[in-house]
């Protein structure tokens, strides 16, 4: 299965409603939000009141992507304000173990997310705790940046270990620079989920942005 997941980062704030129901008709599966701290990453978002004001706007899933410390405080919040999935930074947790286990007893589905320079053995004794893995290809705090094409390696590697463990359920979600030519990469590497913010808000037809990621995969839908 391939899920595109626009980020709203990328979006037009002062008109967020409209840009949410934008791409949800232009053929989106999930709506990634990146919430940020200013502490964990050098830049500031938003929190569960905006999430909660957008949750009446679509019927698609809100993917969270938690880049602030201590982000098992959040959750309750973040649940309330109808979030699906939750993806933490292992950095960002000092029990990780526990602060997946706090996001599944919420009914939330569980992620890691992992920065460029994070190894794929911080996933070793916790598979049995996640749904997902976000594989960044850049740094985490801002749009707009240049894929690092030395992530494709651990794709194919985190790709590997799934399946070694049984576990090839648990979803492989990429962040950072996707655009049609590394859509093509990542999901021969093995992602089956995209983010994306810029490619796709930044182009007026938002279908044609998403079919172009879909027809440009190696997974279709
Ligand atoms: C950055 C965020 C990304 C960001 C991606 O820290 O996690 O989700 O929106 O933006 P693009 O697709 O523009 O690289
Ligand atoms: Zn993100």
């Amino acid at each position: 299965m391939l899920t595109i997941a626009p980020s709203i980062l990328a979006a037009d704030f002062s008109r967020l409603g409209e840009e949410i129901r934008d791409i949800e008709a232009a053929g989106a599966d999930w709506i990634h939000v990146d919430i940020m701290d200013n502490h964990f990453v050098p830049n500031l978002t938003f929190g569960p009141p905006i999430v909660s004001m957008i949750r009446p706007v679509t019927q698609l899933p809100f993917d969270v992507h938690l880049m602030t410390e201590s982000p098992e405080t959040l959750f309750p919040a973040l649940a309330a304000a109808g979030a699906n999935r939750l993806s933490v930074h292992p950095e960002a947790c000092v029990h990780l173990h526990r602060t997946l286990a706090a996001i599944r007893e919420l009914g939330l589905k569980a992620g890691v997310a992992l920065n460029p320079h994070t190894p794929l053995s911080v996933l070793e004794y916790i598979l049995a705790e996640i749904d997902l893995v976000l594989i960044m290809t850049i740094n985490p705090g801002f749009g707009g940046q240049t894929f690092l094409p030395s992530m494709l390696p651990k794709l194919r590697e985190l790709r590997e270990m799934l399946a070694r463990k049984g576990r090839q359920d648990i979803r492989i979600e990429v962040d950072g620079g996707i655009n049609a030519e590394t859509a093509a990469l990542v999901t021969e590497a093995g992602a089956d989920a995209l983010v994306a913010g810029t490619y796709i808000f930044g182009q007026q037809d938002r279908a044609s942005a998403i079919a172009s990621l879909r027809a440009a995969s190696r997974l279709r839908r």
